[in-house]
């Protein structure tokens, strides 16, 4: 009997055919709209499998209603969209997509880090808005991003290679971690910091730790007030790890001095968002993976995991591995 999948969104054609040469799938046709709650409760009625985005909830409504349901594929390196605990008790396999998306990813760190302290978005819309003047001399003058220090928080794959630029730039390179990570001390001189001497020394700090219990909320009002007013902050992680409101009152405070955002605690954020009022906030819509040949690689992955778990093969990224053993 050949396996049933549900694909939350329509993939590129690749992904597609990796899932159909194994499976009988039925697909989400829209592009750029999420699945409707409903839809996605009657379709995955009688799955085996599902190619969830990270904006489809895996939660326990789901796996009520999708007895057949054995893994799930989700095509992210985050997993905060899943209810891992719920999924590993009815033995449902979770798989992500890690590795594909590493440098992708912290390309675009480094695009938000450098547009934010240079002032790149204000300076074309102050174009657009024919208030450029003249040459000044202290006319929109930022921070310089050579030789300052840098700070990671979560030094995992892509807090590492985010660290790794940061030597192109001859930073010197803070991390706070859950553990120490020797080989990015080694590669970098990374030195390890705890949470707040890392916010205290840093002049460039970029999030990319996962959403968890324990990052939830990380930053907030306290937190904030220990960057310096020349400081930068860059979240390319998810965005409840920050408390956003916080955020913004710290941000027209001016410390930090300015912020480079991808992910937001409400996504998609919306224009009337006071965040987006500020001129030292450069926003974009949770691209941090956004290249062709990643999104490729990132369907793919996931078709491969979901082909791989539902006909008996080695799962390549398994998350709660626990329900293979048993
Ligand atoms: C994107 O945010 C991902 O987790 O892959
Ligand atoms: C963590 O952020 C990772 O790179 O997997």
């Amino acid at each position: 009997m050949r396996k049933r999948v549900y694909i939350g969104r329509q993939l590129p054609q690749e992904a597609i055919d990796i899932l159909a040469e194994a499976c009988d799938y039925r697909m989400w046709g829209e592009t750029d709209i999420t699945v409707p709650r409903e839809v996605l409760l009657r379709e995955i009625a009688d799955a085996d499998g599902f190619l969830a985005m990270l904006s489809d909830r895996v939660n326990g409504e789901l796996l009520e209603v999708a007895p057949k349901l054995r893994t799930v594929a989700n095509m992210a390196v985050g997993y905060d969209n899943c209810d891992v605990p719920a999924m590993t008790a009815r033995k449902v396999l979770l798989t992500n997509t890690p590795g594909v998306l590493t440098e992708t990813t912290a390309d675009l760190a480094w695009a938000l880090l450098m547009a934010a302290s240079r002032r790149i978005v204000e300076g074309q819309k102050l174009i657009e808005a024919n208030q450029w003047k003249s040459w000044s001399p202290m006319f929109m003058v930022g921070q310089d991003v050579y030789g300052a220090t840098l700070g990671v928080i979560g030094a995992g794959q892509i807090g590492s290679a985010v660290a790794r630029r940061g030597k192109g730039f001859d930073m010197h390179i803070l991390y706070h971690n859950r553990k120490p990570n020797l080989e990015l001390e080694a590669s970098t001189g990374a030195q390890y910091r705890d949470l707040d001497s890392l916010l205290r020394e840093s002049d460039f700090i970029v999030f990319l730790a996962p959403l968890t219990q324990e990052t939830h909320g990380m930053l907030g009002a306290r937190e904030f007030a220990l960057m310096k007013d020349t400081a930068v902050f860059v979240n390319a992680a998810r965005g409840p790890v920050i408390k956003e409101l916080e955020l913004y009152e710290a941000l027209k405070k001016g410390r930090p001095w300015a912020a480079g955002l991808d992910v937001f605690e409400t996504e998609p954020i919306k224009a009337d968002h006071p965040l987006l009022s500020l001129p030292n906030v450069v926003a974009v819509p949770h691209i941090g993976s956004a290249s062709r040949r990643t999104r490729v690689a990132m369907a793919t992955t996931a078709a491969r995991n979901l082909v791989a778990a539902l006909t008996g093969q080695p799962v390549p990224n398994p998350v709660n591995s626990e329900v293979l053993s048993d």
